[in-house]
């Protein structure tokens, strides 16, 4: 078996100019599946509330939802670095509350980091985090929690200004002691020079090929979510329509007496 990614690995791969591959998990199959295909690190998205339990945004998941995600993926994955997301209102209201939010992620999730998105305002939260232990994931430019405040999914950081502010709030959260960071649906010059001025690695979605890393919910890579086709996003499998197929034929079977034979019988 390979060697177990740690925060170390990373920080090595981006030094050899190696490319990180993270996906997204939240149950115990696809977690040992992704494993054992080789990805560096698993991220328990918040985006469970949306492909896993159909709500419209991230907003509506709970830490003790996230918790149960954690803790079953974490059973299924042997080598990759597993990260379980903050979810909306975990890491927001108080430092305290973030440090031990963030602490249940790895005391009882068994996450070896957590992922918070956000800027210079929570470098401190995420320096008192670090001090303490706990690694973190910064994520910046379509922090998806602020649907709302940026009025859809939009690309994030076309201005000069805005891009100033995002190159700003990238070095305050490497000096909080962040160990890497995803980048959301930026332009990828953009994406290309924080990654540039970074020691940390930089993990991009929909941020072009110069992040030091790539990383895609694994239903939209699979087809499985259909709902959602953002132009960054490549389709590697069309297991929507495959599971349509072998159900209806199951439906059809068992209507027309055709599944069980006896070869599927006991005597
Ligand atoms: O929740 C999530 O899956 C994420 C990734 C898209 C980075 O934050």
């Amino acid at each position: 078996m390979q060697k177990k990614v740690t925060i170390k690995t990373l920080r090595g791969m981006k030094r050899r100019s190696e490319k990180i591959c993270m996906l997204t998990a939240y149950d115990y199959l696809t977690a040992k599946h992704v494993d054992a295909a080789g990805v560096d690190a698993i991220l328990v998205g918040d985006s469970a509330a949306m492909v896993f339990a159909g709500y419209e945004n991230t907003l509506p998941i709970t830490l003790d939802e996230m918790l149960y995600h954690v803790k079953a993926v974490n059973r299924g994955r042997k080598r990759a670095l597993l990260v379980g997301d903050m979810p909306f209102l975990s890491y927001q209201v108080s430092q305290d509350q973030a440090i031990y939010n963030a602490g249940r992620m790895l005391k009882e999730g068994g996450a070896e980091a957590v992922k918070l998105e956000g800027g210079e305002p929570i470098a401190p939260f995420i320096d008192r985090m670090t001090r303490v232990g706990i690694p973190v994931m910064g994520h910046l430019g379509m922090t998806p929690q602020s649907v709302h405040q940026f009025g859809g999914y939009k690309l994030q950081a076309k201005c000069e200004r805005s891009a100033e502010r995002l190159l700003n709030d990238a070095a305050a959260l490497e000096q909080a002691g962040c160990f890497a960071i995803v980048l959301e649906k930026v332009p990828y010059p953009l994406a290309g020079k924080v990654s540039e001025k970074l020691k940390i690695p930089t993990i991009g979605i929909g941020a072009g090929p110069d992040c030091d890393g790539q990383v895609l919910v694994v239903d939209d890579m699979l087809g499985i979510f259909e709902e959602f086709d953002p132009k960054f996003l490549k389709r590697y499998a069309n297991l929507a329509t495959i599971i349509r197929q072998a159900v209806s034929t199951y439906v059809s079977e068992v209507k027309n007496q055709e599944f069980p034979t006896l070869d599927h019988s006991y005597s």
